[in-house]
């Protein structure tokens, strides 16, 4: 399987140090402490990532390749407090140009803890890949924090906000703690990564 063979390839402080620009690349966006990395984790069955209590663990774009021209790309958290308000600012714009820029980029999957979905960060976030038409995948993670029904209520609201703005996304459950929800996620990077 594709996904269980990813390796990590390196962490790029901005854009200029990415890997070359070219095949497939799907990147993980999210909160601080929304469980980005923990996912991805979870996805390959590694431990590539680095996880952390402490928000705002990972500073760097990390890039991880599957094969010769496929990546998964784990980015910056966004929204954490404590950072101060320039190194805010410049992650939030390289945030932005990576987005807008990188063509190797096909699909992006958006983190969101489901007991605090769509922040004023997660729209702007949707918006910046809207503008660029990318394919969306909008996780609601830690779903092992709320019992079946509310868990359920929450996808529905979310599946609800999205289509009132015209966002076309796909919305799913996830947990990395219960391994939760990975199918799904395979199914749809196959579809970005064209496998
Ligand atoms: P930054 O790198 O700081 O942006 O954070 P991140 O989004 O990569 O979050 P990370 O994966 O490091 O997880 C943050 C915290 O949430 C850690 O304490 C994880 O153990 C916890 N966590 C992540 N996924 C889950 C989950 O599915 N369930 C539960 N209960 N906790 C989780
Ligand atoms: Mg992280």
């Amino acid at each position: 399987q594709l996904y269980a063979q990813a390796q990590y390839l390196l962490s790029a402080p901005s854009l200029k140090e990415c890997p070359e620009d070219t095949g497939w690349e799907v990147a993980f966006a999210g909160r601080s402490n929304a469980g980005k990395s923990s996912a991805l984790n979870c996805l390959t069955s590694a431990r590539l990532a680095r996880t952390s209590k402490t928000p705002g663990r990972t500073q760097l774009i990390n890039f991880f390749s599957l094969d010769e021209q496929r990546r998964l790309v784990d980015l910056p958290g966004y929204g954490y407090a404590k950072v101060p308000e320039a190194m805010r600012r410049q992650w939030g714009e390289q945030l932005g140009r990576y987005i807008l820029e990188r063509q190797a980029l096909r699909g992006f999957v958006l983190l969101m803890d489901i007991r605090h979905p769509l922040t004023d960060y997660d729209w702007q976030l949707i918006q910046v890949a809207h503008q660029r038409d990318l394919c969306l995948l909008v996780l609601l993670t830690k779903s092992d924090k709320l019992k079946r029904g509310p868990a359920k209520n929450q996808l529905l609201a979310v599946q609800q906000q999205l289509e009132e703005e015209g966002i076309a996304a796909q919305v799913a459950l996830f947990s990395s703690l219960k391994s939760e929800g990975c199918a799904p996620v395979w199914r749809w990077l196959d579809q970005q990564l064209e496998v």
